[in-house]
């Protein structure tokens, strides 16, 4: 009887509407592992739960599997398997958008449903009024933008595709959630009547964190040598793999941010629908013969003794975790590198806000074209902002909502601070 009527509620009732994902791993290089091993494992998340695959977009630069520095060619795992089984989180991983392709351009257009804009053939979000759209994103960010291999998005940009997309009916109800450094800031402007509800797995002001990072990184007996997933992502995953359907957003929510305990996770925009069961998001709509369940020993809940690393320091942590390993002169020379430019930036930006005045605890960019400008310029005149970099876009954020400077006088100002060295 309940299965009739769950096949009358879904083949009859509901047969226009089909749930959408849209997912995203911004970064490359071997040490940011963890960012595509979290956005394979949300695939293969949502396909056991009956999501059909032409329904779900991945963006993945796609240089993980097969890297050099990879131990277990084309594979790649979110969780250590102390005990048991860890899932190839690759295998059967279907990346639609990779390398350069992975930009904020296509990711606008695939979430608009802009196809006549996308690289020919590439799948896009075709949705109606009556889907659910989710969308999930791990990757550096600082306040203001998030980060891919080559560029960023800038909030503003993702709050006008939002309007954009409320105004031309592009969805029912949206879920985003998003693993950035900061990530608070990009929904600070999220209305809260749009049926756009978000989590960040950080405030603004904070990191956030990889998780499951060495000594913890163990796979079949081996180290990985990196972090093997992040924090807030492998607390939602994990959750959601245990196939507790019944709750909603709301307890969902209080789930992943008791047991993230590094950063703070925090919700936003309309929580109007917090009520609704994550089966509205996180399960395919599709009629099943039965969940497939992940075998149980797969599960290594999150834990506080796991190793957790900074977004921030990560690279640095991994050339010099890698280095004691290996004692390779390569290592050593990467790790001298990182150090370096560490160094680097925090000489100039130290020189840029006390030549300012600035506090340095400013968190926001309200002035997204003047941030996109001054790091346009700094970025052409002096070098490109590296994960570690990026914590200093606050004191660009700052600089152009707090003085009175002209652009020009602000974009000379960022051009010439790698002169002054
Ligand atoms: C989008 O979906 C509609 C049905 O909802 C279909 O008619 C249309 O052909 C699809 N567009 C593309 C470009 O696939
Ligand atoms: C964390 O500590 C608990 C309790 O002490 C222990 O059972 C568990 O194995 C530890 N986990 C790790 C990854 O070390
Ligand atoms: C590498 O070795 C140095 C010196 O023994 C130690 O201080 C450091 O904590 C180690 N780093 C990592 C990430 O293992």
């Amino acid at each position: 009887m309940k299965y009739i009527l769950l096949l009358l509620a879904i083949g009859v009732f509901q047969v226009s509407a089909v749930n959408w994902a849209l997912l995203v791993s911004g970064s490359n290089a071997f040490y940011n592992y963890r960012h595509q091993a979290d956005v394979c494992h949300s695939y293969k998340t949502l396909i056991r739960n009956g999501y059909s695959p032409e329904n779900v977009i991945v963006f993945a630069y796609d240089d993980i599997a097969q890297n050099r520095q990879n131990i277990y060619k084309g594979a790649i795992y979110n969780q250590p398997n102390k005990d048991g089984f860890s899932e190839n989180v690759y295998d059967g991983c279907v990346i639609d958008y990779t390398k350069t392709d992975v930009n904020p351009t296509n990711f606008l257009n695939v979430l608009k449903g802009n196809y006549d804009h996308l690289p020919d053939g590439h799948k896009f979000i075709n949705s109606t009024r009556e889907d659910n759209i989710f969308v999930y994103f791990s990757d550096h960010g600082s306040p203001g933008l998030i980060a891919f291999p080559t560029s960023y998005l800038y909030e503003q940009e993702l709050i006008e595709t939002f309007q954009y997309m409320y105004e031309n009916d592009r969805y029912n109800k949206l879920v985003f959630y998003l693993e950035t450094c900061e990530s608070g800031s990009m929904f600070v402007n999220l209305p809260t009547n749009h049926r756009i509800y978000a989590l960040s797995a950080a405030n603004p002001y904070e990191s956030s964190w990889g998780t499951y990072c060495p000594p913890d990184d163990i796979v079949n007996g081996k180290s990985l040598g990196t972090c093997l997933g992040d924090e807030f992502s492998v607390t939602f995953l994990e959750n959601v793999d245990l196939g507790d359907f019944s709750q909603s957003l709301q307890e969902h929510f209080e789930f992943i941010r008791d047991h993230t305990l590094k950063s703070n996770v925090m919700q936003w925009g309309d929580v109007s629908f917090a009520s609704d069961t994550i089966k509205e998001f996180f399960w395919g709509r599709r009629f099943q013969e039965k969940r497939k369940m992940c075998p149980k020993d797969a599960f290594f809940m999150n834990e506080e003794n796991v190793s957790k690393w900074d977004s921030r320091d990560n690279k640095l942590l991994f050339y010099q975790n890698r280095y004691n390993q290996t004692g390779d002169l390569e290592d050593f020379i990467e790790l001298e590198k990182e150090i370096k430019s560490r160094a680097y930036f925090d000489t100039i930006f130290g020189e840029l806000q006390q030549s300012l005045k600035l506090t340095g605890d400013y968190h926001f960019a309200l002035n997204q074209n003047c941030l996109k400008s001054v790091i346009e310029t700094f970025e052409d005149k002096c070098t490109k902002l590296t994960d570690y970099g990026l914590k200093y876009v606050k004191l660009f954020g700052e600089m152009c909502d707090s003085t009175n400077l002209l652009q020009i006088q602000l974009n000379m100002i960022v051009s010439t601070l790698c002169m002054t060295e």
